[in-house]
């Protein structure tokens, strides 16, 4: 795109807040009928498709990484040191685009329950080139991260879990702007509610915000898909507050009153991070049988299964669900590595000498 469409709306934010172009063209709105007629519901059922962000590697990081790279590059740093779990989509994401950016990243790696698709992740990871350390716990990484490797490495971008910074939160601030848009142009009702998986809640900080911000009435409900405590209300409502913050001088935010109107739920999780859940099984048949919509078990799946409790409960649409999966299919790409090629840590999770590791 030429101009995000934040900028349309405060076209003085460009002078202050920097951005590179990754998402060629909005990414489009669907009507889900077939599942409507299934679930037997009148109300509406719609998605946006994010998982349609970039031909390279879509999902929801794309819209994050458009101000993160920026901002790096701004910095002129170009190292990204982040984190994540064995498979983690944001680490992935960051290391495939950034790389066209001439950015390099550096990413501690913790456990997380082991399935094919983590491990194709972990294998695509060293394939486009990241730097890939294992720690294993998360407080490992957190020491590394904040403490010893802070104090050693200097000039690198820190970029915390999820990329759910304020600068990595504009991605979807800018994102209801573009739905607005969307919404005004006729292609989709005004949702009276949005369904979004909840990680590291830089994505539903993100709409939190732009309801506020583009006056939309719908409210956003993040469903939980980690147990990590740190990623609670205050989280979102923190990140809203810093988030306002940055978009001064270019908009008088003092004017602006931030009223919360999100919800999160934790009823979806089940067991915890990575692991799946019967519901989120069957909802991921659902998808994919009437649909033909690919979900994941540890974020998307969840995520719908929310969507359908919610329309079998017979409550009121329309709803929107914002699918923030990757559909880009790399297994070709990933099927090509020897994982021996991988540093040694990482070999356990391939020869079957792990047991399999949780987190989360
Ligand atoms: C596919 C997918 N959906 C949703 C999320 C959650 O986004 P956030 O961490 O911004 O809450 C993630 C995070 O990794 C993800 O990979």
């Amino acid at each position: 795109m030429k101009r995000p469409p934040l900028f349309e709306r405060f076209n003085a934010l460009q002078k202050h807040i920097p951005w590179i172009s990754i998402l060629e063209k909005p990414t489009p709105v669907r009507q889900l009928t077939n599942l409507q007629k299934v679930l037997k519901t009148k109300e509406a059922l719609w998605v946006k498709l994010d998982n349609l962000t970039s031909k390279a590697y879509g999902g929801n990081k794309v819209r994050k990484l458009e101000f993160l790279l920026a901002d790096a590059l701004h910095q002129d740093k170009h190292t990204i040191v982040t984190m994540g779990g064995l498979g983690t989509n944001h680490g992935l994401a960051t290391t495939i685009h950034g790389r066209t950016q001439n950015i390099h990243t550096r990413i501690y790696i913790e456990d997380q329950p082991l399935t094919p698709y983590v491990l194709q992740n972990l294998k695509l990871m060293y394939y486009y080139g990241a730097e890939l350390i294992y720690t294993k716990t998360r407080w490992r990484t957190a020491l590394r991260f904040n403490l010893f490797d802070r104090l050693r490495w200097r000039g690198v971008y820190w970029l915390p879990t999820g990329g759910s910074t304020p600068v990595g939160v504009l991605g979807y601030l800018n994102a209801v702007f573009e739905l607005r848009n969307q919404i005004q142009a006729g292609l989709l009702p005004e949702p009276r509610l949005i369904f979004v998986a909840a990680g590291s809640v830089g994505t539903i900080s993100g709409i939190e915000l732009g309801l506020q911000l583009t006056g939309l009435n719908s409210r956003v409900i993040g469903i939980q898909v980690t147990s990590n405590p740190r990623f609670n209300q205050d989280r979102v409502k923190n990140l809203v507050h810093k988030t306002l913050r940055l978009l001064t001088p270019g908009i008088e935010v003092e004017k602006i009153h931030y009223e919360p109107r999100f919800e999160l739920s934790n009823e979806f999780l089940g067991r915890g991070y990575g692991y799946p859940t019967k519901s989120g099984n069957e909802a991921l048949e659902m998808a994919l049988e009437f649909e033909q919509l690919h979900l994941d078990p540890t974020y998307t799946a969840k995520t719908f299964a929310g969507v359908i409790d919610y329309l079998r409960k017979g409550k009121q649409g329309p709803i929107l669900y914002w699918h923030t999966l990757n559909s880009v299919d790399l297994s070709d790409v990933a099927s090509q590595v020897d994982y021996q090629d991988l540093p040694s840590p990482f070999h356990q999770f391939f020869d079957g000498s792990s047991l399999g590791c949780t987190s989360g």
